[in-house]
This record gives C-alpha cells, structure tokens and sequence, in this order.
C-alpha cells in the first residue's frame, strides 16, 4: 500500500504563451499546477476541450514517443502533436518507473505495425509479439487487440497514459479492466487516463479533472457529467426520448 507514484504534478508555464494551436483552446491555458493521484488521474469533457491534445503532450515531455507505444518506439507517420509539452514541467517523485506505455487512441493501428515491422527485423531475442499476447495485433478485432495489449505487455512498476482506453471494449470488459488496473496498481502502476466512460471513472483511488467551460476542476465521481448524463438517461430512458422526440415535430 506504501506506493506513492512517480509523477507528482503538472505546471504549465503561464508567461508568454503563443497564440494558436493549442494555446486557443480555452482548458489548456487556464490552469497553473494540476496534481497528480498516485493510483489513477482521469480527465474527462465533451468532446475537443483538449484531452487529447493535454495527455499527449504529458506523455512527450516524459519521453514517450507521441504516436504511442513503449519509449523504445520512435516512430512517425505524421507529426500532429502540439508544442504543448514545451510549456508544460512535470514534478517526479524520487521512484524510478521501470516500464511505461503510451496508448494514443487514434495511432494504436501505428504501434500495431511497429510491432510486426521489428518482429520481421533479425533478432537472437525472443519476438517482441509475444509480450503482447504471441498474435499479431492486426490480426484481431479492435477490442480484442487492445485487450491483448493491455492484458499481456502491462507488467506494473511503471507509468501508463491511456486516451480513451475503453473505445474499443465492451462494458463487461470494461469492467473487468477495472480488476486488472487494480491489480497492476498493486503492483505500483501509476495511470493517467481520458475518458468517457461512466465505469472506469468509478474506479476510487483516483483524482477526477473534469474540463468544461475553459477550466479544469477536480469533481467527485457522482459530480461528473459523465455520472449525470448516463444516470439521468438509464433511470428514465423513455421520458428522455420522448422529450427529444417531441422537439423533432
Ligand atoms: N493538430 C491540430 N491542429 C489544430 N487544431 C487541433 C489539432 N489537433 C486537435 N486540434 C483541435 O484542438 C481541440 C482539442 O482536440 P482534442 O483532440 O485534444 O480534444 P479531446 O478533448 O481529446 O476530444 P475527444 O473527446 O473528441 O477525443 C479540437 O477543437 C481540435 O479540433
Ligand atoms: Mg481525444
């Protein structure tokens, strides 16, 4: 129980920020220091008030690669990613992480490649696939392929970065990736995590930041939107959608 995480907390650098991309999104220029849960910290919002954008430029300044993957991986296809981390400082405990992953929702197809492509390279180890599971992650569905990952390569002692893990899952998995993630924090896994969904945010030993209206604010899980938009809908989902469809007409 005594681990207390690696990464402490998040400063932005207020002064002299350049106008633009992603400085023009309201979140990302409205906070000083965020701290992190040793365990898991979420960020949640509506869609484009800057998860992504913030999470990426986390796991760069770490020293990740920012189309995802282990740090070995340096790959690119398209440098997207913003200046953010440029501006960001990231205080860290005295503990070393000794293992790290960085699952970027919209390039894990990329590391999948990665993966195959240094498999095919000559090598006296064993093949780096069968840390993942022994199947190629192109040769499964999108769930399971993340399952696969997320099951097998994740050992503990290190620092996770997941953008909306649960886009490829059922909610049964999801539910049993909050077994998993409790497991690994056992074993001294720190999570940082963008989400959407109403079960993961329910794991307890987290910090929330929920981002709407230009801010970024720490909410209980029942105080987050996700909790009142999914629980108002599922209490009373014929009186919602009559209510919706009585404004079509
Ligand atoms: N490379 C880019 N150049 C310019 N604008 C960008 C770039 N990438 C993202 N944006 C814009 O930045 C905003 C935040 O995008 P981001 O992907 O961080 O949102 P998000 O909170 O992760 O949303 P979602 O929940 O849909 O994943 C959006 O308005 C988006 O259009
Ligand atoms: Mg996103």
């Amino acid at each position: 129980m005594e681990f207390n995480g690696y990464l402490l907390s998040l400063r932005l650098k207020q002064e002299n920020l350049p106008n633009g991309y992603p400085f023009n999104i309201p979140c990302l220029k409205s906070f000083e220091k965020l701290d992190f849960h040793p365990n898991v910290t979420f960020f949640t919002g509506e869609n484009g008030v800057g998860k992504s954008t913030l999470i990426e430029a986390i796991a760069v300044s770490l020293g990740f690669n920012a189309e995802g993957g282990s740090k070995n991986f340096n790959f690119t296809s398209k440098a997207t990613h913003s200046e953010l981390h440029h501006y960001l400082t990231i205080s860290k405990s005295f503990r070393k992480p000794k293992d790290g992953f960085f699952l970027r929702g919209e390039s894990f197809y990329n590391v999948a490649s990665e993966i195959d492509k240094l498999d095919e390279e000559p090598s006296f180890g064993p093949k780096l696939i069968e840390s993942y599971g022994g199947v190629s992650l192109h040769e499964q569905s999108h769930g399971q392929s993340f399952w696969s990952l997320f099951m097998n390569r994740f050992g503990g002692s290190g620092v996770y970065i997941l953008d909306e893990p649960e886009s490829a899952l059922s909610a049964t998995k999801q539910i049993a990736m909050l077994s998993k993630l409790d497991n690994l924090i056992d074993k001294n896994a720190q999570f940082i995590i963008t989400t959407h969904s109403p079960i993961l945010l329910a794991y307890p030993n987290a910090t929330i930041y929920e981002m709407a209206d230009g801010k970024i604010t720490k909410v209980k899980y029942e105080e987050s939107e996700i909790y009142r938009v999914y629980k108002s809908f599922l209490d009373h989902p014929k009186r919602i959608l009559d209510n919706l469809f009585s404004s079509n007409t």
